[in-house]
């Protein structure tokens, strides 16, 4: 049932703000206490987290790596499972494996699993579905409590994996005592309104769209962002080409000049995520080098961002106010619908891409 929507896609795209809040239901208390299931984890304890993923859920891993080094000053480690279970690498002491699939039954992700069994101290999974190979295996489940999610390209499930993401980093903070309590209560509040913020992204739906026309006819499109953002980037790009077999690649937006920056010219569409974060001047600088060679800017960013640097650009995405730290899940949005437009636009199989499974169970 697609609830009214034309795409599966569509309606989980919408149904964000329900399972995130849902997700944070599972997870937070009224009085802002993180509980999480049995076994406990003491992050004082752990020296190293071990992020292992595909696809998209990799990207969550990614964007979850800021999270950890910044406000719970714990290293990690992140590599798509395909790699990784081949790599061997060594697993120093102390070490948290984490495990992301919506499906749970990922061939490379349970292999890499079954590599870390036995050499990290625990396993842990972030999943959708409890009952899969992935959650069985692990001795700690971090359910995403997305709900089923059936359009191929993921949506709803990466959002609600970085929320229970984030969650985890804020209670790593406070085992390891990185975080004071204010900037705590900040995070938490931000959280808190996250379900509305993206309500109030999906609102600009119809705008959009409008993008995305134009977005259809290209051949190649750029993704750029900045911390946080860089694992976004990856991720816009990504739905768009699975859905609407438009090439696109992604960059941080510092490495444009060492390289990428020569594919620019006048029929290329650079998507630049750019919330107004510390690091903004520095990407709206990278975003001038794009515009000089008449690349055309897509500048999602929020209002005071916008007010500031989008003189010149060939459109503007509007998103709400956000705390840094919160803003990649909020951007998310954005990327979904673009891909999804465009998509639409051309008229490919939106829920059904070529090629492409929902759950790849082999390698
Ligand atoms: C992208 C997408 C895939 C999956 C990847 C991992 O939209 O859906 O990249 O994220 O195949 O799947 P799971 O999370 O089930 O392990």
């Amino acid at each position: 049932d697609k609830g009214g929507h034309k795409h599966f896609m569509a309606k989980e795209i919408a149904e964000q703000p329900t399972v995130i809040a849902d997700a944070l239901s599972h997870y937070l208390s009224a009085g802002g206490e993180i509980r999480l299931p049995d076994p406990q984890v003491d992050f004082a304890q752990v020296e190293r987290i071990t992020m292992v993923a595909c696809g998209t859920a990799f990207l969550a891993c990614l964007t979850a790596k800021y999270w950890f080094e910044q406000i719970a000053r714990l290293p990690v480690e992140v590599d798509v499972a395909s790699e990784f279970r081949y790599r061997e690498p060594p697993v120093p002491a102390k070490s948290l494996a984490l495990f992301v699939s919506q499906s749970g039954e990922t061939a490379d992700t349970l292999a890499a699993l079954r590599y870390m069994a036995g050499k990290a101290d625990r396993i842990a999974s972030v999943v959708n579905v409890p009952e899969s190979s992935i959650a069985r295996e692990s001795d700690l489940v971090l359910p995403i409590h997305a709900g089923v999610e059936i359009g191929v390209a993921s949506t709803k499930a990466f959002t609600c994996q970085l929320t229970v993401l984030f969650l985890l980093a804020i209670k790593a903070a406070s085992d390891r005592g990185t975080l004071t309590d204010e900037a705590r209560a900040d995070h938490l509040s931000q959280l808190r309104r996250l379900p509305a913020l993206i309500a109030e992204a999906l609102d600009q739906n119809v705008a959009i769209r409008e993008t995305a026309r134009k977005l259809a006819n290209a051949r190649d499109v750029l993704f750029l962002g900045r911390g946080p953002l860089y694992p976004l980037a990856h991720e816009g790009a990504l739905k768009l080409k699975e859905i609407s077999y438009i090439h696109a690649e992604a960059y941080a937006s510092g490495e444009l000049k060492h390289g990428p920056i020569a594919l620019v010219d006048e029929d290329v569409p650079v998507v630049v995520m750019a919330p107004r974060d510390t690091l903004f001047d520095k990407t709206v600088s990278n975003m001038q080098e794009v515009m000089a060679r008449k690349g055309k800017v897509i500048l999602i960013s929020d209002r005071e961002g916008l007010a500031e640097a989008a003189n010149g650009t060939w459109d503007t995405i509007t998103m709400p106010d956000v705390s840094d730290a919160v803003a990649p899940i909020l951007y998310a949005i954005p990327a979904q619908l673009l891909a999804y437009h465009t998509a639409v636009a051309k008229g490919t199989d939106v829920d059904q891409p070529r090629n492409l499974a929902k759950s790849v169970t082999v390698e």
